[in-house]
């Protein structure tokens, strides 16, 4: 990488500075780290995409069964998850969820719903691929209970498409964000960009189209070639020539300030939105919220009210895996660590870092009885990346510039970094 922390989609999960730091200004993250949402994974695709790392698999699968085993995960779960308020946000991701059967959706909505009740308002994503879904689906999911899709619709070319193994043309991409936004749920599209040779009126020629649908949510993710994939081993033997790095971080700066122009925000490395459009999910992982996820390889991050202790896990990745220990009833991990206060801190922090609200230093020092030491711990870091222009500083909150999100890992590395050489680490062993 030429420096810049190009940006692509996280787990669940990258300029006119000036004008985007005003805005901010005032403007307080949707959801809080009080929050708590479900993220349930569907691992099943049509066809595996060549560039795509995800835990996503084109294998046979029966939707019922599927189904049974993230019931029966709830039920043995649930209770992990402090959630007194409700939920702020469901998301089924992927995979494909817009293959599931909405009958079987439904089930496990209304099976989360009972589980923990939904909050007014809350938030309930499914995300789709374009080519997956008649028309008439969408229309379905929605009387299941499906209030948000998330459209990977990549790109409205039909060679780029093609280019990048899709199972969809532009024109069927086009239908389906049309059918969506008919429901009246709100409707976010994936899009990607900086393929080999891909000019920028190329880019343009999508964003503008895809614009024109009306929507009001946009994640747009430089392509990253992952060594995992069809891609990243034929790139390895040279039959796949990627963009050079600073090729895609101007696209990246091109792409950022058209957003900005049509009236989408960066609230996030990746993600754009109209003011109130934001995904309650997105930004609840990153001020910190609880979160339990269901399904094969699907990550939980489940603190204590007190933020004494917390709970990270990934469950088993091969569904085959998964549903086996779902049939015992065991639900194995394939990871799962215990987090103390100074752990949550840091995690609290280096996510804050990528949404454009940031963090207060001094609500932080105080939800974690910090009585000052944390503040002024850090508060010399912080300065210091004020003065380099990667964050902004209003009072005692911290926001990233747009250099700050183009550098958001080495931003995140420096903080680390002071975490970790801490002058005194009792500092952070007493937090909490
Ligand atoms: C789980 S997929 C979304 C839904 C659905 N599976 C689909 O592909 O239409 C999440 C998104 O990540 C993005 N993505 C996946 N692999 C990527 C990669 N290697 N580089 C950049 N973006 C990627 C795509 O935009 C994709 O829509
Ligand atoms: S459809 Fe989506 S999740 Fe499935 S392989 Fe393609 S990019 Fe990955």
């Amino acid at each position: 990488m030429s420096g810049a922390d190009l940006g692509r989609p996280a787990g669940g999960q990258p300029r006119p500075g000036v004008e985007a730091d005003k805005a901010a200004r005032g403007d307080r993250c949707p959801v809080g780290p009080d929050d708590a949402a479900v993220y349930v994974h569907f691992p099943y695709c049509a066809r595996k995409c060549p560039y795509c790392d995800f835990n996503a698999h084109a294998i046979s699968h029966d939707d019922r069964v599927y189904a049974d085993a993230i019931i029966a995960e709830l039920d043995a779960r649930g209770p992990q998850l402090h959630a007194p308020a409700g939920l702020r946000s469901v998301f089924f991701g992927g995979g494909t969820p817009s293959r599931w059967d909405p009958v079987e959706v439904r089930r496990v909505i209304e099976a989360i719903r009972a589980a923990f009740g939904l909050r007014d308002g809350a938030e309930v994503t499914l995300e789709a691929n374009p080519g997956t879904i008649a028309e008439d689906r969408f229309e379905r999911f929605v009387e299941a209970g499906i209030n948000r899709f998330s459209i990977g619709v990549q790109s409205l070319n039909d060679r780029e498409l093609r280019t990048l193994g899709r199972i969809h043309d532009a024109a069927v991409a086009v239908r389906a964000v049309t059918a969506a936004r008919a429901t009246g749920a709100r409707v976010s599209l994936d899009l990607m960009y900086g393929f080999p040779n891909q000019t920028w009126p190329e880019v343009l020629n999508t964003l503008e189209r895809a614009i024109a649908l009306g929507t009001s949510h946009v994640s747009a993710y430089a392509l990253t070639v992952e060594p995992a994939t069809v891609l990243g081993r034929q790139a390895a033997a040279g039959r796949f020539v990627p963009m050079p790095d600073d090729d895609q971080a101007t696209l990246m700066e091109r792409v950022h300030d058209w957003l900005q122009s049509a009236g989408l925000h960066r609230y996030e490395v990746s993600n754009y939105a109209r003011p109130g459009a934001e995904s309650r999910h997105n930004c609840l992982y990153w001020v910190g919220g609880a979160y339990l996820g269901l399904g094969a390889g699907a990550h939980s991050y489940l603190p204590a009210a007190d933020l004494r202790a917390a709970v990270r896990r990934e469950n088993r990745r091969a569904p085959e895996a998964y549903l086996r220990s779902a049939a015992d009833r065991t639900f194995t991990p394939s990871f799962e660590e215990q987090l103390d206060p100074p752990a949550i801190l840091a995690d609290r922090l280096l996510t804050a870092l990528r949404v454009r609200w940031g963090f207060d230093v001094g609500e932080l020092d105080a939800s974690f009885g910090g009585g000052g030491d944390i503040a002024r711990m850090l508060n010399p870091a912080l300065r210091e990346l004020v003065a380099e222009g990667l964050l902004t500083r209003d009072g005692d909150r911290y926001r990233p510039t747009d250099r700050g999100f183009m550098l958001n890992d080495t931003l995140a590395r420096r903080l680390r970094g002071r975490l970790d050489s801490a002058a005194n680490p009792q500092q952070l062993q007493g937090v909490g």
